[in-house]
């Protein structure tokens, strides 16, 4: 495991829930984090030159800082290893190219971070919609609204809300319709923090995509939710719609003179999205022991970062923007 801060927990956790795959390293910048991590989950403090050349290592996880993940993909995938990398793989996308490249090259096998895809919710979603419950798809809306916004520092390393949050809601467009899109017209303002807005970033976000046979997808974003962490997604067919609902604290209702009342959503993303984890986890394993191909991999990475920079460059200048002229 490269990395030993927030989502190398969360994997340390889901490696230890996963049979037949065991934690042997931590590497973190600070020594002190990572023996942290490794002692939790019974590894070992390693440098990037011990555990790369260990053939005991079948697989690395990169949970490190985006600004690290395509060094540390391509030494990984020079030394055999099979890859879980968090998203985005880099902030650019001519070096998301070149590492995807090095893997390609090394033939070694590359999964990315796109944990929603694994939320039992939005897999429910995803199978019935291929069964063709509601027909074709014509419409898609995602909500995405985070409890309140990240600490001003994550700003820069996060490349920002477009990269960070954006990317995900993206990646769950194209996946849920099954079709590549095509344009995108994207709208960002500052609304909640004048902070981020002096660090160049947005706090809310529009965006419209449309995929080349004319299906429509909304998303709205925002990085405050006065209510819960609000997380929904609505898909409208020629015969109906499916829609997937928010994970609640608590299922009771109250009934009263005033009338119904029930709990918030959860509070965030790392327990919205902890079934999802362990999942993509599992997902990894598997792939790396049956010799399979991940259900998320290099070409879903490099078609976020394709998406996202489609959307920023809608931003800056106002106009819709064919994702595969985007360059
Ligand atoms: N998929 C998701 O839901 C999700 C959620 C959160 C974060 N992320 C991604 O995970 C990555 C890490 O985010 P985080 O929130 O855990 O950050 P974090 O700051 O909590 O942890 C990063 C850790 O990496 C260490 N580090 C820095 N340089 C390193 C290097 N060269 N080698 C090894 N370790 C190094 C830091 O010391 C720190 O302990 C980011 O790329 C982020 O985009 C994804």
């Amino acid at each position: 495991m490269f990395g030993a801060g927030r989502i190398a927990e969360v994997h340390a956790r889901s490696v230890a829930a996963t049979e037949e795959v065991e934690l042997a390293y931590v590497i973190d910048v600070d020594e002190s984090r990572a023996q942290t991590l490794a002692q939790r989950y019974g590894a070992k403090v390693g440098s990037q030159d011990q555990v790369l050349n260990d053939v005991s290592v079948g697989a690395v996880i990169i949970a490190s800082p985006t600004s690290t993940h395509a060094d540390l993909v391509e030494v990984s995938a020079r030394a055999g290893k099979a890859i879980f990398c968090e998203k985005p793989i880099d902030l650019n996308l001519d070096r998301v190219k070149q590492c995807l490249k090095t893997v390609r090259e090394h033939g070694v096998l590359f999964a990315l971070g796109f944990m929603r895809r694994f939320d039992p919710t939005y897999r429910d979603l995803y199978v019935r919609l291929r069964a063709g419950e509601i027909g074709e798809i014509e419409q898609i809306s995602i909500v995405n609204r985070d409890l309140s916004p990240p600490h001003l520092d994550f700003i820069g390393t996060s490349g920002g809300m477009v990269r960070d949050l954006t990317s995900h809601d993206l990646d769950l467009a194209r996946w849920l319709l099954g079709e590549e899109i095509h344009s995108v017209y994207a709208v960002g303002s500052c609304l909640i923090d004048p902070e981020i807005g002096k660090r160049g970033d947005i706090d809310s976000l529009q965006a419209s995509l449309t995929t080349a046979s004319g299906k429509l997808v909304q998303i709205s974003e925002s990085r405050r939710s006065a209510y819960g962490y609000d997380q929904r997604i609505e898909v409208m067919g020629s015969h109906g719609t499916l829609q997937a609902a928010n994970k609640l604290q608590s299922l009771v209702v109250h009934g009263g003179s005033a009338g119904a009342t029930q709990a918030r959503p959860v509070s965030w993303f790392l327990e919205r999205y902890a079934d999802a984890y362990k999942a993509q986890l599992q997902d990894f394993a598997e792939a790396v022991r049956t010799e399979r191909a991940p259900l998320v991999g290099a070409a879903d990475g490099l078609r976020a970062v394709e998406l996202t920079e489609a959307a920023l460059k809608s931003m800056r200048t106002g106009s819709h923007v064919i994702v595969d002229e985007a360059d």
